[in-house]
């Protein structure tokens, strides 16, 4: 009897410290970008790891320039399968500086210069891994970074910080996808 008691004992305790230790991966599956408390981080490299999905051109005010949009490969392939963005999908909006010019293509032709601004993510989540955290919410995870420290998030509640402006694209989970047309079949 107390052999198996033993036996027991160290089978659970096996089990139980393999289930903790799983839990990190899983989370480090949901999105290399995302803790398991929920902090966002930059996501270094997402020019050339990650899908152009469109731009916009703001002409003038604060925002003014253009806002540069990203996703994963992954991301754009899931959601023209499925018409929706994959749990751990990153949205980039990055903002640009422009000028304008003539050009041979015309005149008052406007680019994006190398004066960055700021940029915006967003992280899917449909299963609110982070219940109470200000950072995650309708069915996201919302994060700013600024060019003076590009490595810390400046949300400190999505609702006040985010939130309302986004509520004309409600319908469409939030994002802006008619600026996407990379999402669609082509
Ligand atoms: C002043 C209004 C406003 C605020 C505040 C705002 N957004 Fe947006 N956001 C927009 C609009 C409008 C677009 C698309 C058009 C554009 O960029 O001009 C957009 C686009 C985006 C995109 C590109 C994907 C998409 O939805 O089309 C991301 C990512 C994004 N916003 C994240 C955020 C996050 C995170 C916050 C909070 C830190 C935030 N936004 C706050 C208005 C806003």
């Amino acid at each position: 009897m107390d052999f198996h008691k033993k036996l027991m004992t160290t089978l659970l305790l096996v089990a139980a410290v393999g289930l903790t230790s799983t839990v990190p991966a899983a989370a480090e599956q949901f999105s290399p970008y995302v803790d398991a408390s929920g902090n966002v981080n930059f996501p270094e490299g997402f020019r050339t790891s990650m899908v152009h999905l469109g731009s916009w051109y703001v002409p003038q005010g604060d925002a003014s320039g253009f806002h540069d949009v990203y996703t994963e490969r992954e991301s754009v392939e899931a959601y023209r399968r499925t018409g929706k963005f994959p749990d751990g999908a990153t949205l980039v909006k990055e903002l640009r500086a422009s000028q304008s010019g003539s050009f041979t293509t015309g005149q008052g032709v406007s680019y994006a210069t190398s004066g960055l601004k700021q940029w915006f993510v967003m992280i899917k989540d449909s299963k609110q891994r982070f219940p109470g955290n200000p950072l995650w919410g309708e069915g996201w995870g919302w994060a700013l970074f600024k060019p003076d420290a590009p490595r810390k998030n400046v949300v400190s509640n999505f609702q006040q910080d985010c939130l309302g402006c986004h509520v004309p694209a409600k319908d469409r989970d939030w994002v802006y996808t008619q600026a996407y047309p990379t999402l669609g079949a082509d």
